[in-house]
């Protein structure tokens, strides 16, 4: 799919529901007892893997209009399913689910997705799993397919190595059926959409500083979640608005929780043009997801070093701080962000790779990039390598080029943002 240097986006536009919180709401609904009301569902290829994965498990599954109400099983009684369960593309699935399954005594259970999850490291969930009990049987002990035994679970107390809100999403599910009050430490924040929703649920969750404890329970008492837009999909359009020339746009109903927001705290950094209010950094745990609307407009921009302790809170938008450093005056790094090679493909080869042959003056370090920016991208073809973000960062780049992008694999977006591109060109129009 081609996408020609446009004159300008110009408009209003609703931010397309938040995937992170889908996934969760599909599953804490699958694990409580009475039905959960979700309205805002995320109706994307990753969302629905997840629907299929709970109905598979015994929960059932009811669409009403905009809305998904889910009517679980309770926290120790998903149903065996009859086969693999497929994730199809979504790491998030991959990684949560596993903590709900742990807690299925006696049963087991085998997880299996694309080509792209095949590639996913699963021994991340696996070792606190293991610590609590349950069994898992991984292929190359690390990557998918792999089997799930259930078990029952001891509380543990864990540090995570990676800043990851999966990792953590998953020992949080894990530790609801434990025999005690499991606590999680992560060597810097990252995203609490999971504590959230399980304060909302009634579940005694509280954190320290780093760390969060929480304590088991017998049901999750959620009769309704209303998923707020996309921060990470919002990002590319922000950042559409800010590259190109002579835009002024306005996004609706964005979630600013400020464990999302940090690319946006960075794009304020180059001198971006956006409007908002966003969430201030908290200590305390808190139940609800805030919005905003965000007003974008074209600016010139600064480069800017992104440090290690941001990445965990701006993870899948930093291929678009790789873009925007390339209009930038001067340096734009990124430090610290070797997740992003396992990421739905190698991040930081694809961002290189992919601007590079787009004109952008890009490099590789081992844990990040660095773009030496001000000349803007001439354009050309760019391969999403099935990895809807680098799809989505492409089509911008092409609006922002002098020459045009050709994207190889656009319908990858179909996972997070499946009327990304309807967007893009009722705002262009
Ligand atoms: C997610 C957490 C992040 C992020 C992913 C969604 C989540 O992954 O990259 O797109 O919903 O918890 P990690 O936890 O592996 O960093």
């Amino acid at each position: 799919m081609r996408f020609e240097p446009a004159r300008g986006l110009s408009g209003v536009v609703r931010a397309p529901s938040d995937k992170s919180i889908s996934h969760r709401a599909a599953l804490l609904g699958a694990m409580a007892s009475e039905p959960v009301r979700i309205e805002g569902y995320l109706h994307a290829a990753d969302t629905h893997s997840t629907l299929a994965a709970v109905r598979a498990l015994g929960a059932l599954v009811e669409e009403r209009g905009e809305d998904v109400v889910v009517r679980g099983t309770g926290l120790r009684e998903a149903r065996d399913p009859e086969a693999t369960i497929d994730v199809g593309n979504a790491g998030t699935l991959m990684r949560l689910l596993p903590g709900w399954l742990a807690a299925q005594d006696g049963r087991s259970f085998t997880l299996d997705g694309d080509s792209s999850i095949r590639r996913r490291p699963v021994d991340r969930i696996a070792e606190p799993l293991i610590q609590m009990g349950a069994t898992i049987e991984a292929r190359d002990g690390r990557f998918p397919p792999f089997e799930v035994q259930g078990a029952r679970l001891r509380a543990i107390s864990y540090e995570l190595e990676v800043a990851s809100a999966q990792v953590k999403s998953c020992v949080l599910l894990a530790a609801l059926a434990a025999d005690g009050a499991t606590t999680v430490g992560e060597p810097a924040r990252s995203r609490d959409h999971t504590e959230r929703m399980l304060l909302r649920a009634g579940v005694g969750i509280h954190r320290n500083g780093h760390h969060v404890t929480v304590v088991n329970t017998d049901e999750l008492l959620l009769d309704r979640v209303t998923v707020p837009g996309d921060a990470s999909s919002a990002a590319f359009l922000v950042t559409a608005g800010v590259l190109v020339p002579g835009s002024r746009l306005l996004i609706q109903n964005v979630g600013v929780n400020w464990t999302r927001t940090g690319f946006l705290r960075i794009l304020r950094r180059m001198q971006g043009i956006v409007l908002g209010d966003l969430e201030e950094e908290t200590g305390d745990l808190l139940a609800e997801e805030p919005i905003s609307e965000l007003d974008v407009a074209h600016g010139v921009l600064e480069g800017t070093v992104v440090e290690p302790e941001e990445v965990p809170l701006a993870i899948d938008e930093l291929p678009l701080v790789a873009l925007l450093g390339c209009f930038a005056e001067g340096e734009t790094v990124v430090r610290g962000a070797h997740e992003l090679r396992v990421k739905e493909s190698d991040r930081i080869a694809g961002v290189v790779d992919g601007l590079g042959a787009l004109g952008a003056d890009i490099e590789a370090t081992d844990e990040g990039f660095a773009v030496r920016g001000g000349r803007g991208l001439r354009g050309g073809t760019i391969d999403a390598r099935g990895d809807h973000r680098l799809a989505m960062m492409g089509a911008v780049a092409g609006l922002a080029s002098r020459e045009g992008v050709e994207v190889i694999g656009m319908d990858a977006a179909a996972v997070s943002y499946p009327g990304f591109v309807s967007d893009l060109e009722r705002l262009c129009s």
